[in-house]
């Protein structure tokens, strides 16, 4: 596909300054968390005062999403807590290589429920193996959804990925309500660790395309 030499230069700008944000924001060498598609940050803020020797990066999509986050982690007087506005794999690809994550948490991600919308769906295998580049091994992969079938989508392809192995008895260290899991009836959640299977270099993987903006 050939872009616009404008929005080429829009997109490399936002990602150097996105390389910028992080690269202040995490430190090198620590075990760092992070959740995508953190939403107001209920989860992460608490994560982060209950054990406050690690490091802890939210991404959302939603600019006013992350306000709100961030003004909770002010409030609680944290600097090991930092939520970034920004697209999870763009925000992924913009890291330095040496940055890499303890734990992943995707808590009650878009369903996409419209078949033909299947494929914008943020856990695929792909999505998966990039993560694990950027993975060492015994990190974990946390995953809950109220969507049944974006949930046996995602335990069937699992198995099917080298990196990655599903741990059913692994615990879940810290269960606090996020917003969408407050309004889901039910949920189911996994566990997945990362085995000692290389994984592609991140900067080497297949880029992957961004995320459409309306998960209607
Ligand atoms: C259904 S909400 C869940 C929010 C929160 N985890 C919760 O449980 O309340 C999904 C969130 O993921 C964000 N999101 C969706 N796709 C994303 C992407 N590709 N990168 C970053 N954030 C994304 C949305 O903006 C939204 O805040």
């Amino acid at each position: 596909m050939v872009y616009k030499p404008e929005f080429v230069e829009h997109v490399t700008r936002r990602r150097a300054a996105l390389r910028a944000e992080a690269a202040a924001l995490i430190p090198a060498g620590k075990p760092v968390v992070l959740e995508i598609g953190c939403g107001h940050g209920h989860f992460l803020e608490t994560y982060a005062r209950q054990y406050p020797q690690r490091h802890y990066i939210g991404v959302d999509l939603r600019g006013e999403r992350i306000e709100k986050a961030r003004k909770k982690a002010r409030r609680a007087g944290l600097t090991n807590c930092h939520f970034v506005r920004a697209e999870a794999r763009e925000f992924l690809q913009s890291l330095p290589p040496e940055v890499t994550f303890a734990e992943i948490w995707v808590l009650f991600p878009d369903p996409w429920p419209k078949k033909r919308h299947h494929k914008h769906r943020l856990l695929q295998p792909a999505f998966l193996e990039y993560l694990a580049g950027r993975v060492g091994k015994g990190g974990r992969l946390y995953y809950r959804t109220d969507h049944r079938e974006y949930f046996a989508e995602v335990a069937a392809f699992l198995p099917t990925l080298s990196t990655w192995r599903i741990d059913p008895r692994a615990p879940w260290p810290l269960e606090h309500e996020t917003v969408f899991q407050a309004r889901a009836p039910s949920y189911q959640s996994l566990v997945a660790v990362r085995t000692s299977h290389p994984a592609k270099p991140a900067e080497t993987a297949d880029p992957l395309p961004p995320a459409p903006a309306d998960p209607t």
